[in-house]
């Protein structure tokens, strides 16, 4: 971050304010009000943080204008093309694409801590079975903070690391066994000759009764909607993390928090929602009367898994899941299946109506996603633990980078209060 020679200036009640600006090396210019309610004595008012940087960060980069998305400069399509999962979570963890080496190394140290503490498989138990695996993930990843002692002291850089490992490691397993428990199937325990995705597929699809193959074309989709979904700058899960974790919280404690925020349908629930809504919609010649639904002001419905808080332009990654899905259903024999002829339809509709080009409303990630995870035989609800599973890396690497700022400090919103001022208390048998 560099101070620019430029300062804003804030003109309160014929005061002038200079106010520092920072320029970034890429996205627009930021302007530093930390020292303005000491000098001037007024808050800002920012609610939803459309307007206000929360942090600086090294890790993601977001033209929502461009419909560009970078970690660490390289940008999303070339990742999902080129590369794979574990070597993203090591780009965006440490920095820099890892060597040969340094990604078996680290492929290795993932692959070493897959399984989970055995007792842990109790809380899992205490779940009525029709819990929502969303509440699984919550429950127990929280409950990791009881299991894992030696990677809890956030000051420590090498117990940082071990917890680090661990979440990536283990999310896969406690999302699949949150669905095998769900389905009242055995737990299949992870198997170290595989690869992330299709370790994960086979704890989900396995069962002890007969061997289970992986097929390379699902691990290798499952790997992408792993990488497309691995980080996303400061959206609202992240900076659930950052926040809960800027009181020196325990880290699994806090990456709880990120699943508990990730879960609501206007965030990562929203592929599950788009193809509950998809569904619905059931087939084409209904498209107008949803499109007329979401354009409506005094019906709360939206056209889910469309618009972007940041995104003002495609969704970069909704253009990889698109092809994605296609690829995989064509591959699965079923490029006539009805959801995905409602998507494409709708969101042809959709794109060729002003109300969502006017208010630059464009597919995001979550709308082709659904079609690929219900392909492969994953019902709606797991569709966001799948999510969670691909932003455990986004939030350990925020969390990480924090951590490691000389500069944090708790996070401490203020507010505009709008209530009562000063009364005096007032009796029970007088009210
Ligand atoms: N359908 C219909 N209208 C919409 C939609 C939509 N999906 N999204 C936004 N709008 C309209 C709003 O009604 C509003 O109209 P107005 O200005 O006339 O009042 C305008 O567009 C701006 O909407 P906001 O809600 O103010 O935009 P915001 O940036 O706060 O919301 C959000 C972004 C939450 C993603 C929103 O577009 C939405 O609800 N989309 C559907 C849910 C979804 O797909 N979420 C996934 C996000 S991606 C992710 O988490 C991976």
């Amino acid at each position: 971050m560099s101070e620019n020679k430029r300062a804003a200036k804030l003109e309160i009640d014929g005061k002038t304010y200079d106010l520092p600006i920072f320029s970034p090396t890429v996205g627009p210019d930021v302007v530093d009000i930390r020292k303005l309610y000491g000098t001037a004595g007024v808050f800002t008012y920012d609610p939803g943080f459309t307007s206000t940087a929360s942090c600086d960060s090294t890790i993601t980069f977001i033209d929502g204008d461009k419909g560009e998305l970078l970690h660490r400069g390289y940008p999303i399509d070339q990742l999902a093309e080129k590369s794979h999962f574990l070597e993203v979570c090591y780009l965006l963890l440490y920095g820099e694409l890892p060597s040969p080496a340094e990604l078996e190394d680290f492929e290795s140290r993932v692959t070493n801590h897959t399984m989970l503490h055995e007792q842990m498989v109790y809380f899992f138990r205490g779940f009525r079975r029709d819990a929502h695996p969303m509440a699984i993930m919550v429950g127990v990843v929280g409950a990791m903070s009881a299991f894992y002692h030696d990677s809890t002291d956030i000051s420590d850089e090498w117990q940082r690391e071990v917890a680090s490992i661990r979440l990536i490691a283990k999310m896969p397993t406690i999302a699949a066994w949150a669905y095998k428990y769900s389905i009242g199937q055995p737990f299949v325990y992870p198997r170290n000759d595989l690869d992330y995705a299709s370790n994960f597929l086979r704890m989900c699809f396995a069962v002890p009764a007969e061997d289970y193959e992986v097929n390379p074309i699902l691990s290798r989709a499952m790997d992408r909607i792993f990488t497309l979904h691995a980080d996303h700058e400061q959206n609202a899960s992240t900076s659930t993390v950052r926040l809960a974790s800027s009181s020196g919280a325990n880290p699994f404690a806090c990456i709880a928090a990120g699943i508990a925020c990730l879960w609501g349908p206007a965030h990562g629930g929203a592929n599950q929602a788009c193809l509950e809504m998809l569904r619905e919609i059931g087939t084409p010649d209904r498209i107008p009367e949803f499109i007329a639904r979401a354009k409506d002001k005094d019906d709360p419905f939206r056209l889910m898994g469309f618009g972007h808080r940041v995104y003002k332009n495609f969704d970069p990654r909704a253009k990889v899941m698109k092809q994605s899905a296609d690829e995989v259903l064509e591959l699965l024999g079923v490029e006539n299946n009805p959801t995905l002829q409602v998507a494409k339809e709708l969101e042809k509709q959709a794109l060729a109506d002003d109300y969502f080009t006017d208010k630059k409303l464009f597919p995001n990630v979550d709308f082709y996603s659904g079609i690929i995870l219900e392909a492969m035989g994953l019902p709606t609800s797991m569709f966001t633990p799948v999510f969670a599973v691909s932003r455990t890396i986004g939030w350990i690497s925020q969390w990480k980078e924090m951590i490691s700022d000389p500069q944090m400090k708790i996070g401490r919103p203020r507010q505009l209060y709008q209530g009562e001022t000063l009364r005096d208390y007032v009796d029970i048998e007088k009210r």
